[in-house]
């Protein structure tokens, strides 16, 4: 069931996948808000998937990689079938692993891999929700980057070098990228 996922402009008028990869405080979430309030600027339909937010709502969820795996597929289905009723949909999911990446972007059709990249040193640095205190403290195992793998996209469509770009700058880049797309 490989779908071409090659970009044309009549595909991305009935909806996109945005897909965020990127360690714990990469900046995903961050990205994920401001690119959502570009698109509803620019008035289309636009929807948030956040690894956070359906954690939250799905607390069973955990972090083995069969869980993860599952997660990713769940959510990516639901991603793709936003896609399919013309919505722009932004996923911010750590998603370390290709395989899991891979399945959703072949459920879709127009899938935008974008690699929210910064340093595990930047992350860590920065420590958004104090994660990174409590793998060091040992409260959590099983942490992407520290003692769980990531695995980095090989050929991702953008990749965002947010440890030295603004968000502004980040963000401007995903959309420069998007803009022949967008138009009509
Ligand atoms: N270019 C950038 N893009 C996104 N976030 C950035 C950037 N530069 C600095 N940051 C900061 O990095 C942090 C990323 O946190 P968050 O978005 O919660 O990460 P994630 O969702 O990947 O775990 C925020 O405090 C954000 O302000
Ligand atoms: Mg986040």
């Amino acid at each position: 069931m490989l779908k071409d996922c090659v970009l044309s402009k009549e595909r991305t008028e009935k909806g996109l996948v945005l897909w965020l990869t990127g360690l714990s405080g990469s900046g995903k979430s961050t990205l994920a808000e401001k690119l959502y309030d570009e698109f509803d600027r620019l008035g289309k339909k636009v929807e948030r998937l956040d690894g956070d937010v359906l954690r939250g709502v799905f607390p069973n969820t955990g972090f083995s990689k069969e869980a993860r795996d599952e997660h990713i597929k769940r959510v990516g289905f639901m991603a793709s079938r936003l896609e399919y009723h013309g919505v722009i949909v932004i996923a911010s999911f750590i998603s370390p692993y290709r395989a899991a990446r891979d399945f959703v972007r072949n459920l879709c059709k127009n899938f935008i891999e974008i690699h929210v990249k910064a340093s595990l040193d930047e992350c860590k640095r920065r420590d958004v929700k104090g994660l990174y205190k409590k793998v060091l403290s040992g409260e959590i195992k099983s942490f992407t980057g520290i003692d769980d793998p990531y695995e980095e996209p090989v050929q991702p469509e953008i990749s965002v070098d947010t440890e030295h770009q603004t968000v502004e700058q980040s963000a401007a880049q995903i959309m420069a990228y998007l803009k022949p797309y967008l138009q009509g």
